[in-house]
């Protein structure tokens, strides 16, 4: 496991994401909507860090498959989200953008709630892997294209608890398969 964001650079680089934040919302109404529950870090992070009357919310999601087991589109509860998003500033908060489908399918369904605003922050991009025409608004730190864990993020339930970031090799993975 290699480590690719310490802890000290995950910290700074976070109070810089949530000064830009806080910069684009100063007198708006802003909600948080966290992006399932890897995004409860961040999000923990982000409420401290935001000096400002916020609403919260965190989203769940499920993706309901296809007959021929292909993908099919992902569910919301919106009737939950639907009073802390009304008439207000939301900021999608999430792990990770990777492809970027997981937002690129949630903004729409959020939109039919009638939000002021819908924006999206996300603590992790990996570079070269979006296929959507959708670009976060803040991005906390740009990595290589690895899959990575720590903070939130998980592999097969383990180490969302590390207080840094770091890459897990294939074969890491295989091992952690096989135990
Ligand atoms: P999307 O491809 O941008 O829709 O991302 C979907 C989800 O995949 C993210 O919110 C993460 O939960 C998960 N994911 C993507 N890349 C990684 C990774 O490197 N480590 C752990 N989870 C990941
Ligand atoms: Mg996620």
């Amino acid at each position: 496991m290699k480590t690719l964001i310490d802890e000290n650079q995950l910290q700074d680089g976070i109070r810089r994401f949530a000064d830009e934040i806080g910069r684009s919302y100063t007198d708006k109404p802003l909600t948080l909507v966290g992006v399932r529950i890897a995004s409860v870090l961040v999000l923990a992070d982000l409420i401290r860090l935001l000096d400002m009357p916020l609403r919260v919310e965190l989203l769940k999601t499920r993706r309901y498959q296809q007959d021929d087991a292909r993908p099919g589109p992902l569910a919301i509860d919106l009737a939950l989200l639907s009073t802390a998003v009304k008439g207000r500033n939301v900021l999608l908060v999430d792990d990770i953008f990777d492809t970027g489908h997981t937002l690129w399918e949630l903004i729409p369904q959020v939109d039919e709630l009638g939000p002021t605003s819908v924006r999206t922050a996300v603590f992790l991009r990996k570079q070269d892997r979006s296929e959507v025409s959708l670009k976060p608004d803040f991005v906390a730190f740009n990595i290589p294209n690895e899959f990575v864990v720590g903070y939130g993020l998980h592999y097969r339930d383990q180490y969302r608890n590390l207080p840094y970031v770091a890459a897990l090799t294939p074969e890491e993975r295989a091992e952690e398969l096989n135990r």
